[in-house]
């Protein structure tokens, strides 16, 4: 099937879903329209620890969603093969956990995946424009990497402006996705800034109506 790839975009995060019920989370996502965020921790790279390739396997088989792979973990560069081979349609990886970034997203490219670079708060943009005609979406974090349902840092948002600019000043075409405190109100802040994908956990999965939250955050951003 043909995923979607032109924003806006909401892509559900798995990390706030009941995986008892796998199956049903991500059956909110509609394959033609939504990604799948999975949220993938080393309690390393960040304090928490979440899953690996297996449950990417698994959600492979549950959805023909885009799975959207987002790999907080030190040294991504010995998981690719293996996340790729799980069925991600896209790996991001985070530009402090490499040690070779331009290496690392070489290899996810050469994997035949989307390529992605991730940035915690307190990174700026320079340091990514060495990559940012490399990739095909850039995360914004909107929080620090490692935990659902914090809140948005809208102090980020001259950070999505400025990658913005520098998109259009190198003809560059990368997406820019933020992740983080995402829900209806603080969702259209970033789409104002020029956010263009939307990642949401507790604001979907936290609802007690999630198809409904879905539907929401989707009209909040178009
Ligand atoms: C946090 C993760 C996020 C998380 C967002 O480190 O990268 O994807 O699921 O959760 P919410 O939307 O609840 O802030
Ligand atoms: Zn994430």
């Amino acid at each position: 099937m043909t995923h979607p790839l032109a924003p806006p975009i909401v892509a559900p995060s798995i990390l706030s879903a009941d995986f008892s019920r796998l199956a049903e989370a991500l059956a909110l996502a509609e394959p033609t329209r939504d990604w799948v965020h999975c949220d993938v921790m080393d309690n390393h790279f960040v304090p928490n620890l979440t899953f690996g390739p297996i449950v990417v396997a698994a959600a492979r088989k549950l959805t023909r969603g885009f799975l959207d792979v987002h790999l907080m973990i030190e040294e991504p560069l010995r998981l690719v093969k293996a996340f790729r081979e799980a069925g991600a349609d896209e790996l991001i990886v985070h530009l402090e956990a490499c040690r070779d970034v331009a290496a690392t997203l070489r290899a996810v490219r050469e994997s035949g995946a989307r390529v992605g670079l991730a940035l915690k708060p307190g990174t700026p943009l320079a340091a990514t424009e060495p990559h940012l005609g490399e990739i095909d979406l850039l995360l914004v974090m909107t929080v620090e990497p490692g935990f659902g349902g914090q809140a948005f840092m809208a102090d980020m948002m001259p950070k999505v402006r400025e990658a913005v600019a520098w998109r259009e000043r190198h003809a560059a075409r990368f997406l820019i996705e933020v992740d983080g405190g995402i829900a209806p109100d603080t969702a259209k802040v970033a789409r104002a800034a020029g956010a263009e994908v939307f990642v949401a956990g507790h604001a979907i999965y936290g609802q007690p109506r999630p198809e409904i939250a879905l539907a929401t955050l989707r009209d909040a951003v178009r």
